[in-house]
């Protein structure tokens, strides 16, 4: 019997089985892959235990129907839920995820009682809302990953547009999952180099739209919305509570009177280790990027309306 930690990923589809072949490629925790659609998450465990042959990496990784083996997790992941069609915007699926989320985050918490919850469900700051709500754990424990793959999106586009590695490029996208976030462009930088200093003004809002508007345009070409990126970007949380890290990464984090916003999940910066979030970190914005932030979270409180519960 394998005695390695383990983490838990409950949506076996795109993001979820993505999410889990990264992890296990980490080499560090077992995974467990839960999913309701029969035979789906064990062939999915099964093809990714065979690229651990082909990649040389150990953990085992489990599917299953029910939450059994995902008893004793560390860390949980929720990908469950629909995903956007073309046409459909991220609030659109909030009455359909919100049971689905509802539902899973019960099931999962009563086998894993001292886990940390991440919510990757769209409309994500609605969900964590209510991956809160049900289970009611502590805010350092319930948490959603959106603000890495928007940062990814705009890390990728300013990369391209100074024909730079993206490896030197550092920035951070706060606010809602939504058409409304927002990348600080104030605290972006190229090799240490302002983005201001290397881009005009107009291209920086050519690079901000595009990056609020990431996960539409993923939609329109594929039919369905993205799972590379947003996989990985769950697993990079996962590492930095699993090993301690301590990274600070863009999350969405439950406010209460930071950024002057209160009672409210938006994407802000927080330090991720051992036990979930350790601390939020309170950048300091322009005027302009901090009247952005309240409007978004203004878009945010909309959906978080929606909810039933
Ligand atoms: P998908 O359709 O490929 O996978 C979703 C899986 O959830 C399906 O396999 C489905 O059978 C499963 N599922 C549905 N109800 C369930 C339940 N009650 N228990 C267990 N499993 C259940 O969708 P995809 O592309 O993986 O996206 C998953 C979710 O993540 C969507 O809501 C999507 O909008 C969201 N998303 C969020 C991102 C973010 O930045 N926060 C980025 C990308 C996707
Ligand atoms: C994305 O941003 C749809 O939230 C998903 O790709």
């Amino acid at each position: 019997m394998s005695r390695r930690r383990k983490v838990t990923v409950v949506g076996g589809g795109n993001v979820g089985a993505t999410c889990a072949q990264v992890l296990a490629a980490r080499d560090y925790a077992d995974v467990v892959l839960v999913d309701i659609v029969e035979n789906l998450p064990q062939g999915k465990a099964l093809d990714i235990n065979q690229m651990g042959a082909v990649l040389g990496y150990e953990p085992n990784v489990v599917g299953s129907n029910g939450y059994e083996e995902t008893a004793g997790s560390e860390v949980v992941v929720i990908t469950a839920g629909v995903p956007r069609k073309p046409g459909m915007s991220r609030d659109d699926l909030v009455t359909t995820n919100e049971k689905i989320v509802g539902s899973v985050t019960e099931a999962a918490i009563a086998q894993s009682p001292d886990a940390v919850l991440i919510v990757v469900s769209n409309p994500l700051d609605a969900m964590c809302h209510v991956a809160k709500n049900v289970s009611g754990w502590p805010k350092e424990r319930v948490f959603g990953m959106a603000g890495i793959l928007d940062t990814a999106r705009f890390s990728t586009f300013i990369a391209w547009k100074t024909d730079s590695s993206v490896k030197d490029v550092t920035a951070m996208v706060l606010g809602g999952h939504g058409d409304q976030m927002v990348p600080v462009v104030s605290a972006t930088t190229v090799g240490g180099i302002p983005l201001r200093k290397l881009v005009k003004e107009d291209e920086i809002e050519e690079m901000v739209e595009r990056t609020a508007k990431g996960g539409g345009e993923i939609v329109e070409l594929l039919g369905t919305s993205a799972w590379y990126a947003p996989g990985a970007a769950a697993a990079q949380m996962v590492d930095s509570i699993m090993l301690d890290e301590k990274r600070v990464l863009p999350c969405t984090a439950y406010l209460e009177g930071e950024y002057g916003i209160e009672g409210l999940y938006m994407g802000v910066p927080v330090k991720l280790g051992a036990g979930g979030i350790q601390e939020i970190v309170e950048l300091e914005l322009s005027e302009d990027e901090q009247t952005m932030l309240n409007e978004s979270a203004d878009a945010v409180r909309e959906v978080v309306g929606v909810l039933t519960g």
